[in-house]
């Protein structure tokens, strides 16, 4: 049995609060000592506060506070302010969750420093480099000692980049558990809307799709077409609000059919999930939860690490061309769209087979 059986949980930015908060819950019914450390990658009310209070996270222990930068500073920023604290609390583990800066960040400095790495949904690949979070992916897998996996793909992908076999284990999703434990909870649309009417909803924060004016433009367009079929839900990002400031482009979804909002809580987000016609996103999290509520995704990008959600859920992947948006968003309102079935092991307990792997990993070293 190791000495110590403390474990350093990490977070930093939005996608990765839903996923903790089932991992701590149940190590608060484990013999094992988790602590929670908060990069501050996120930091607004909206984009950080309110998650902890709408899905019961304790308070961080530790606030790193690095806030917003370049990915090279952010990322330098948060492994100088969180190597002194690795120093001083001698983790048992450190385990880091989903793919964003803090999540390379952390598992870098744990990894050596000779502190095991836990990462949570390795494995996914998109297969594009383009995109940040692929790279924070591969880098994070290749140092970790335990890989927790959300779908049967991962582990292929994983072997193939030569990570050994008894280091994964496929547990289910955890983002999945959350939405079990709150759906009973969930704000309902009409509220959040303040409209009985069916409406479709829209989130968009990528950087490939809202950092480039001709795209960004191209996409608020087919959005305003999409709109005189079916009124639209569009709760904004900081990002692609500023982006479009800059770019002058707020007027284009100045339009009754297109209710803008300001980025949701969970339990908000939750109901205007459940209750949409259909959702079209570039978010990772919300093609899982859209496959798991059964609501069709209709998906802004030109690939997706989260494959199942194609094969098995509702999801289709169209990218950012206007015909293929469009062709998609017809098929859905004309057929309903895909079902899908839910993915093996989405069960609610993905964070249970977690906790339970890691007490008889501490038991054995
Ligand atoms: C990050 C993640 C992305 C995730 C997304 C969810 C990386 C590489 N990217 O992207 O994977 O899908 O979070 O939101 O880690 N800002 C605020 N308030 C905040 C946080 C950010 O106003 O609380 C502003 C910042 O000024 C910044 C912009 O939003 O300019 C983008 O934030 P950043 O953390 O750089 O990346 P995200 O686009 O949020």
């Amino acid at each position: 049995m190791k000495t110590s059986s403390k474990i350093l949980c990490v977070v930093g930015a939005r996608p990765n609060f839903m996923k903790i908060a089932p991992i701590m819950a149940e190590f608060a019914k484990s013999p094992l000592h988790a602590k929670l450390l908060h990069t501050g990658q996120h930091y607004n009310e909206s984009m950080n506060h309110q998650f902890f209070v709408d899905l019961g996270i304790p308070a961080p222990d530790i606030n790193l506070e690095v806030g917003s930068g370049s990915h090279a500073v952010q990322t330098a920023e948060i492994m100088k302010r969180f190597e002194p604290v690795l120093d001083q609390e001698k983790p048992a583990a450190v385990l880091v969750v989903g793919d964003v800066n803090s999540t390379i960040a952390c598992a870098l400095v744990a990894s050596k420093k000779g502190v095991p790495v836990i990462h949570v949904e390795a494995g996914l690949r998109s297969f594009d480099r383009g995109m940040p979070e692929e790279i924070n992916r591969v880098l994070t897998d290749q140092i970790s000692d335990i890989l927790f996996t959300t779908e049967r793909i991962a582990r292929d992908n994983l072997l193939r980049e030569g990570i050994k076999d008894e280091r994964i284990h496929f547990v289910g999703n955890v983002m999945i558990d959350t939405l079990h434990h709150n759906l009973a909870r969930a704000v309902p649309a009409q509220e959040t809307l303040a409209s009985q009417k069916s409406y479709a909803a829209l989130t968009l924060h990528r950087p490939s799709n809202v950092d480039d004016r001709e795209s960004l433009t191209s996409l608020l367009q087919t959005i305003r077409q999409i709109s005189t079929q079916i009124p639209i839900a569009f709760p904004l990002h900081p990002r692609t609000r500023s982006r479009m400031e800059e770019y002058g482009l707020n007027e284009m979804i100045e339009s009754p059919d297109i209710m803008v909002l300001p980025p949701l809580g969970y339990l908000q987000m939750l109901g205007l999930m459940k209750d949409a016609k259909f959702f079209l996103t570039d978010s990772g999290g919300i093609q899982e939860e859209t496959t798991a509520l059964g609501v069709p995704c209709i998906t802004l990008r030109e690939n997706t690490e989260r494959q199942i959600t194609v094969d098995e859920g509702t999801n289709t992947i169209v990218g950012q061309d206007r015909k293929r948006i469009l062709s998609a968003v017809k098929e859905v309102i004309e057929t309903g769209g895909k079902r899908g079935r839910i993915p093996e092991f989405w069960d609610g307990h993905a964070s249970q087979r977690i906790v339970s792997i890691l007490e008889d990993w501490l038991h054995r070293s």
